[in-house]
């Protein structure tokens, strides 16, 4: 039997469009191998929607996201539009969409690939083998709150941010990384700066509460400036990380350099509205246009939208797998080699589907 999934894509600035492009390719050839048909209604958000309507994002491309059955973006942002006013700069489009959609869960699964380990800038035994999952608070914290404004002082200028986080919000994503712990190596390593800030204290004694609740799981507290530097010290200490929304953003992207590159690491936003998947990384607007952006990060970001969105484990196994394969193979794009051998992102995306091509299911 064929269901029809509805998808928003959202390509938004630089590589985005490349990358969703080879993500939808493959997309399609998974989607039929499990009796999926897709309907697409692509959206501009960030700097593209910014130059052709005038504001990062419009209301009924945020409607067309709710009323879909998953989202996927790509990346938004660039130098054209840095030095716009607050609300006119390309990534309201992504924190209005997480806001509104109520995407409070952010996943970012850190797994280094054997054949990539050697790529990675760190040491191959201390990389070999690592599995993490950043769990990032992602609609809280001091990206949403308020006060925040610049004001003139007499001969100065002084601006605000306001931290803030609410008991309520911090257990409920708790939760959300000791369950997914159950299913991994059973550890949370909760991450802080409690030693300093009221909502990192709120939030240290309210993870703690819920760790109660998971006797079998293993929990530590850990303060950021220390992970930071345990990442890449012996990163195979981690399972799930769970942290904050500007730590897990600041964490995460450390963390991708364990893979061998950003252009690696995929990413889910889960929560009450539609599921959004995007690749970690941004719009790279200098290497944007030339075919050669790495793909593999939004079609793990496909991948996980077969296990979150259709429930379909096996699905997204086989992609997952296509990219062990396909690496195993040697093939490379750009940033994860330094030969002059690199291939195409189209020329990836081919051989990745090749791969599932073989897949009989
Ligand atoms: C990310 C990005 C975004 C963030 C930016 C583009 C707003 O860095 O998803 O990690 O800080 O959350
Ligand atoms: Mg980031």
């Amino acid at each position: 039997m064929t269901s029809t999934k509805k998808i928003a894509v959202l390509p938004g600035d630089g590589v985005g469009t490349e990358v969703t492009d080879a993500a939808l390719r493959v997309m399609q050839v998974v989607g039929e191998q499990n009796g999926i048909q897709f309907e697409l209604e692509k959206h501009l958000i960030g700097g593209a929607s910014l130059d052709e309507y005038g504001i990062p994002i419009r209301d009924d491309v945020i409607e067309g996201c709710k009323a879909a059955d998953a989202v996927l973006l790509g990346a938004v942002g660039g130098p054209k539009w840095d030095n716009n006013p607050d609300d006119k700069r390309p990534e309201v489009a992504l924190l209005t969409l997480r806001k509104r959609l109520e995407l409070f869960t952010n996943l970012r699964p850190i797994k280094v690939y054997d054949a990539l380990a050697e790529s990675s800038s760190l040491k191959l035994e201390n990389v070999q083998g690592v599995d993490i999952l950043v769990v990032r608070e992602l609609t809280g914290g001091i990206y949403f709150g308020r006060p925040r404004f610049t004001e003139e002082l007499h001969n100065d200028r002084r601006s605000v941010d306001t931290m803030e986080y609410k008991a309520s919000e911090v257990s409920r994503i708790a939760r959300v990384a000791f369950d997914a712990a159950k299913s991994r190596s059973q550890k949370v390593t909760s991450v802080d700066k409690a030693n300093i800030l009221a909502t990192s204290q709120l939030w240290r004694n309210t993870v703690e509460t819920v760790a109660g609740e998971y006797q079998d799981v293993e929990f530590e507290n850990m303060l950021v400036d220390n992970c930071a530097m345990q990442l890449v010290r012996n990163p195979k200490q981690f399972d799930v990380i769970l942290t904050t929304n500007m730590f897990g953003d600041i964490l995460s992207d450390e963390a991708s350099m364990l893979t061998g590159s950003i252009g690696m690491l995929p990413s889910a936003s889960l929560g009450k509205g539609t599921a959004m998947y995007e690749p970690v990384h941004g719009s790279a607007p200098d290497i944007a246009g030339k075919n050669i952006a790495n793909p593999l990060a939004t079609i793990a970001s496909v991948a996980m939208m077969f296990r979150f969105s259709f429930d379909l484990d096996n699905a997204a196994e086989a992609i997952e797998r296509s990219i062990g394969k396909v690496l195993n193979a040697g093939v490379r794009t750009a940033d994860l080699t330094d030969s002059d051998d690199a291939v195409s992102t189209d020329k990836m995306t081919e051989t990745i589907i090749g791969e599932l091509e073989t897949i009989t299911v």
